[in-house]
């Protein structure tokens, strides 16, 4: 099967607490690659950018403010089926519902603060990743 690549995102509330480590390890014990990661400190128009798609919904705002609130660590992840990996390594939105052994059972805060970000499809993927990194940033 072709190598597919999705974007990752590992929110404040994650590098807060220094669990980038952990988190890569889950990522990469899932078989996924990291083939592109850098750190960034948002600013309210690159997050509001981002999130774009969800501007009519209540919690826009809260989600911008959290996303600039302080480091992520930005990612393009490379792998078989690399979307739908990544988000059951991910686990649901909020905590309280995702699956033992998910990144969000294990770190999550709350839905806001849920510790990281996947791309929900292959196009949405593309899209996102071409937000955020050039193709010479990307080594597979
Ligand atoms: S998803 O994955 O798009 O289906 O999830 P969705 O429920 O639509 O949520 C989209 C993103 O918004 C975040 N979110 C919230 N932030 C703050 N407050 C509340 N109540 C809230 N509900 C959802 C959620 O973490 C998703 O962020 P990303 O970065 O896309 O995972």
């Amino acid at each position: 099967m072709a190598l597919e690549r999705t974007f990752s995102i590992i929110k404040p509330d994650a590098t807060r607490r220094n669990l980038t480590g952990k988190i890569n390890a889950m990522l990469e014990d899932a078989g996924l690659r990291i083939v592109a990661q850098k750190r960034a400190q948002l600013t309210k128009a690159q997050a509001e950018g981002f999130y774009a798609v969800h501007k009519e919904r209540p919690f826009f705002n809260d989600l911008v403010a959290f996303m600039t609130s302080g480091p992520v660590v930005l990612q393009v992840l490379e792998g078989e089926n690399a979307v739908l990996k990544n988000r059951e390594i991910m686990g649901a939105t909020n905590p309280a519902d995702a699956a033992e052994g998910t990144i969000r059972k294990s770190f999550a805060e709350s839905i806001e603060a849920n510790s990281v970000h996947g791309s929900d499809s292959p196009e949405n993927a593309a899209i996102e990743i071409a937000y955020f990194f050039s193709g010479i940033e990307i080594v597979g």
